[in-house]
């Protein structure tokens, strides 16, 4: 575990790495709070097969361990520039508005400069992302594999100017999800 705090002494949520036994939760947490669409989106086509970028996957939990919040962040590509692009961001519906994605948020971004990136770009509500700095102007130049609203393209720069001159289609650049099966050892064990 790579760190576990308090995301502020008066909120009773911990921020924590994202761990293996974490998954079934938080698909779970994700299907109630986005539904079944998020599968579709255009950012999925460039998380799809990949591992979430380095030390970049985040949960919140409940004092009981219980998770109640997920942030990942993925490495992707625009022509020569490495980016990092911020998604799902997802917080217990039952617990909106108790900070959980704002705690997330910040803790994401300043992992992701502290780590050497240059900047973040998502997909989604600018109202609610505008707080932490981002701005569909950043992110002008870039394009997503697939449809979205121009709108909701937003981009936030670690290091000033780092959009300034970026440009093109975004491409998954994140390491490999390891294939479940080894189908060597699979085929072996049918045969014997
Ligand atoms: C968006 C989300 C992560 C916010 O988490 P949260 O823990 O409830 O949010 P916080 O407590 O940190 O912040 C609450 C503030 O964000 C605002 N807010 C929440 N969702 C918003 C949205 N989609 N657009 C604009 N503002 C939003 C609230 O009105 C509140 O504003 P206030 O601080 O002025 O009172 C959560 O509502 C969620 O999981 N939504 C479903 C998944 C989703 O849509 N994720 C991506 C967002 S595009």
């Amino acid at each position: 575990m790579s760190f576990i705090d308090l995301a502020s002494s008066s909120q009773n949520f911990i921020l924590d790495a994202e761990v293996p036994a974490d998954l079934a939760p938080r698909e779970a947490l994700l299907d109630r709070a986005m539904g079944l669409e998020r599968k579709r989106k255009s950012s999925e086509k460039l998380r799809c097969g990949r591992l979430p970028s380095e030390g970049l996957a985040l949960v919140a939990r409940d004092m009981a361990g219980n998770l109640i919040g997920t942030v990942r962040l993925w490495d992707v590509t625009a022509g020569a520039k490495s980016l990092l692009l911020l998604g799902p961001l997802s917080a217990d519906p039952s617990m909106a508005g108790s900070g959980i994605g704002s705690a997330l948020m910040r803790r994401a971004i300043s992992l992701a400069a502290a780590k050497g990136h240059g900047a973040i770009v998502l997909v989604g509500d600018a109202p609610y992302y505008k707080r932490f700095g981002f701005a569909a102007e950043k992110a002008a130049g870039l394009l997503m594999p697939g449809p979205v609203e121009r709108e909701r393209f937003l981009g936030l720069e670690l290091v000033e100017g780092y959009l300034g001159d970026a440009s093109g289609l975004l491409a998954a650049a994140g390491e490999r999800e390891p294939i479940e099966h080894d189908l060597g050892t699979f085929r072996l064990e049918q045969v014997a």
